[in-house]
């Protein structure tokens, strides 16, 4: 990546946000607060773009946990993660920025598994919906890279995994190693680790993790599996 180019990251203060923060110390990435860019108003967003002049922005800032939120309050749900990045891709557009976008696997339909990133959608909760509704608007601008993310806090923080839901769960430190790496493409890239069962992934790191059920924790006829494919995502980071 150039040097001198500028990026904005939104959401520095989340809990990705703060991973990639301190693994980019050294290096010129801004990230503004929620006050002075605030995702919800485009005159405030386009006061801090005209003084920095960013050319590509990640936008990680929204809400995404607890999952029940986006049951309880669909407003805020559909503002922050809708309305929000509607208002990014508008100011991206009039000033020609980059714009990286994190949605999630969840808008796989969640029975098969091995999703490409060309699979037809259907979100597994209003989480997801709220993602979808960024990704639509995202998708009408071509200067923009989504990632379908599958990613989680390092230690793992749940004393119970799923058994029974299939993912492609890495840490968030390790996605934030190789996210400049990707943010000179475009189009959609599924972005996450091995395929497997959350607790499979969790007891790799916590010998005592406990195993739980997704079905019957949430009321679920049939398991989930989410698996994304992601070789695309190798074969981009294999080339040099
Ligand atoms: N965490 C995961 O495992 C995961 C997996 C797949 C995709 N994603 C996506 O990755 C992104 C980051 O996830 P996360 O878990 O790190 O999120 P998070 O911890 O919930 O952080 C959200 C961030 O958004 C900021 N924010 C809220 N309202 C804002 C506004 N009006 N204007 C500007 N910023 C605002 C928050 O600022 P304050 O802290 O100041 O309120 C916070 O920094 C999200 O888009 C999420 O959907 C996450």
């Amino acid at each position: 990546m150039n040097k001198k180019k500028i990026i904005i990251f939104t959401g520095g203060n989340g809990r990705f946000g703060r991973v990639f923060q301190s693994l980019n110390k050294n290096k010129k990435i801004l990230f503004p607060s929620k006050s002075e860019f605030n995702i919800l108003s485009t005159n405030n967003m386009r006061k801090y773009i005209k003084r920095k002049k960013p050319n590509y922005i990640i936008h990680g800032a929204g809400l995404s946990r607890p999952m029940s939120v986006h049951d309880k309050n669909i407003g805020k749900s559909i503002d922050l993660n809708i309305v929000g990045t509607c208002n990014i891709v508008k100011v991206c557009v009039e000033n020609n920025i980059k714009l990286i976008y994190f949605s999630t696997a969840y808008v796989y339909p969640g029975k098969k598994g091995n999703y490409n990133e060309t699979d037809a959608l259907k979100p597994i909760n209003n989480y997801a919906w709220s993602k979808l509704g960024g990704e639509a608007a995202v998708q009408m601008y071509k200067n923009s890279l989504i990632l379908r993310l599958s990613m989680t806090e390092k230690p793992f923080v749940h004393n119970k995994a799923f058994y029974d839901f299939k993912t492609n769960f890495m840490f968030h430190i390790d996605f934030a190693k190789i996210l400049l790496k990707l943010i000179n493409k475009r189009g959609i890239i599924n972005a996450g680790g091995k395929s497997q069962t959350v607790y499979n992934f969790a007891k790799k790191q916590n010998s005592k993790v406990g195993k739980v059920s997704y079905k019957k924790f949430y009321g679920k006829k049939s398991s989930i599996d989410i698996s994304m494919s992601i070789f695309k995502l190798k074969k981009l980071l294999s080339k040099k």
